[in-house]
């Protein structure tokens, strides 16, 4: 294996910057520090918005879909209806992602956008939640220049929605609660989950990894774990409740439970796994770092654990990998895509990748596009690095012209595009079992499940058949979608 480089030996940072970036990384979180708070709503606070209705706007990763249905979960507890149309509402949130710069863009111009209803409807309520809330520079910019934004809050302050809408309706001035960081895990919020068939649950909050390139570690504080036994009991409600699928969230999953000590996230997949009712078991993220064997044949052995793996790998290139800060080298990543292959024959992988990372040479690309033919993912999310104020890596000189970055992205996905496509036809005339998850997005006659590697199938059948896992023979496929037919138990085929 390849000697390892460390990373600070190639990325040079101000001493402002590694002030930041080493107190940033320090304070782990001490498993006696942790508090778990019983939440509860404050008993005045209930029936304040009856006949009120809210919307809430959600950009980002999972954890934000999550948090936006506890955040509704919390808005029903006060009385408040969802809506789905601005011009109803009495209350919008926007809940951000930060994590790439047109993602922030994006809201800024919709809270331009929206502006002219605060005319309409003065007493409307307009708050920004989520990952940028997190960000000083945000803060600012909101009170100086989106003045008609009433709330700020961060992703720490979730559980105060309710105490700070009271606030906002009574104040004149943008109220702003956005605590740095915090030890706290509030259980037994309320949740307004949006489908009925698969649920999230969070397993752990924050990430302790500081790559280089992201402001997740800034935005969501250290990693703190829910405990097994919390993360069990939600699971079985939601059985109770009818759900079939669960998939657990955290940023970096693998390290589940390190702050508690006495549990990994390969005993959470065993315990989950078997909890009476469930059907099928998917979880994210897990970053290739501390994939343990343990883990490997946790999901190997666990039934309703399914077959697919995201792991993210950001770059085929050694260098680029260093300097990310991402802990292991392309052979690392190699060789456990073969452990995991070993352990999981029939495993769909999929992942994340930044071209034009900070002086990205061709040469490293090219080892980014041989890795993706090697591994041969099912699909890959790509995205062109974008530099984060106050992330180390925004400090590097970068010389690649945005134009070559954009050409490098299309080149990856060119021949990402060619093996997913090949990989689908792979599934024709092969019978599947799909989990049908409700009406297809784009016609509603239409049903739409996955498999349980992940692919998404379409069925022609009656809604009833909403919540059924069911043999599928595939009929016809392109690179995204597969089309199929319902089957008779008997005639499925061995897989
Ligand atoms: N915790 C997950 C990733 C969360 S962010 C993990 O480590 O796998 C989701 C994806 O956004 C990352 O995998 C990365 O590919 C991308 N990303 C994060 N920061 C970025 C940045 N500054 N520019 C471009 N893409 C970024
Ligand atoms: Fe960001 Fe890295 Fe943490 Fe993922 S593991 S959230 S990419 S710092
Ligand atoms: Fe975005 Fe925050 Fe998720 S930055 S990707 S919403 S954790």
């Amino acid at each position: 294996m390849e000697k390892e480089i460390h990373p600070k030996n190639l990325v040079t940072l101000s001493e402002d910057e590694l002030r930041t970036w080493s107190q940033a990384r320090r304070p782990k979180i001490d498993a006696n520090d942790l508090v778990n708070e019983k939440y509860q709503l404050a008993e005045e606070l209930r029936h304040t918005a009856d006949g009120k209705k809210f919307k809430i706007i959600t950009y980002g990763c999972q954890m934000n879909e999550h948090d936006t249905e506890t955040m509704a979960g919390l808005l029903m507890a006060m009385g408040y209806e969802e809506t789905f149309v601005d011009t109803e509402a009495d209350l919008i949130l926007f809940n951000t992602c930060a994590v790439r710069e047109n993602a922030e863009n994006k809201v800024f111009g919709e809270i331009g956008r929206l502006k002219p209803l605060k005319h309409q409807n003065p007493e409307l309520l307009l708050g920004l939640c989520g990952c940028m809330a997190q960000e000083k520079v945000v803060q600012e910019k909101v009170l100086k220049t989106y003045p008609w934004i009433d709330l700020v809050f961060g992703t720490h302050n979730i559980h105060r929605l309710p105490e700070l809408v009271m606030q906002a309706i009574h104040s004149q001035d943008t109220i702003l609660e956005v605590w740095d960081k915090s030890d706290a895990i509030y259980e037994h919020m309320p949740k307004s989950r949006k489908e009925g068939v698969r649920a999230w649950v969070n397993i752990q909050y924050g990430c302790n990894k500081f790559c280089t390139y992201c402001i997740v570690p800034y935005t969501r504080g250290r990693e703190r774990s829910r405990t097994l036994e919390s993360i069990v009991d939600e699971v079985k409600g939601l059985v109770e409740e009818g759900f079939q699928e669960v998939t657990v969230l955290g940023q970096n999953v693998n390290d589940y439970g390190i702050d508690i000590g006495s549990v990994d996230f390969a005993d959470l997949l065993r315990a989950v796994g078997h909890v009476e009712g469930i059907k099928r078991v998917r979880f994210t993220t897990s970053n290739p770092w501390n994939f343990t064997d343990r883990l490997i044949a946790a999901i190997a052995e666990t039934e309703t654990v399914c077959e697919h793996i995201h792991l993210p790998v950001q770059s085929g290139s050694n260098h680029v990998l260093a300097k990310m800060n991402r802990g292991y080298t392309r052979e690392f990543y190699l060789q456990l895509v073969n452990r995991i292959r070993r352990a999981i024959p029939n495993v769909a992988l999929t992942t994340d990748i930044i071209v034009g990372f900070p002086e990205e040479t061709e040469e490293d690309f090219l080892a980014t596009l041989s890795l993706v033919r090697e591994v041969e993912y099912e699909s890959a999310y790509t995205f062109i690095y974008s530099p984060r104020a106050g992330t180390p890596a925004a400090r590097l000189e970068d010389p690649v012209e945005m134009a070559v970055k954009k050409d490098r992205l299309q080149r990856l996905a060119d021949v990402q595009n060619q093996i997913s496509r090949r990989i689908s036809d792979r599934y024709l005339h092969r019978t599947l079992d799909v989990l049908i998850e409700g009406v297809s997005k784009t016609n509603e006659n239409i049903l739409s499940g996955r498999t349980r590697s992940n692919k998404i199938v379409l069925v022609d059948g009656p809604r009833s058949w909403i919540g059924q896992e069911f043999p599928v023979e595939i009929t016809n496929g392109n690179t995204f979608t597969l089309w199929g037919q319902r089957v008779e138990e008997k005639s499925r085929l061995a897989e």
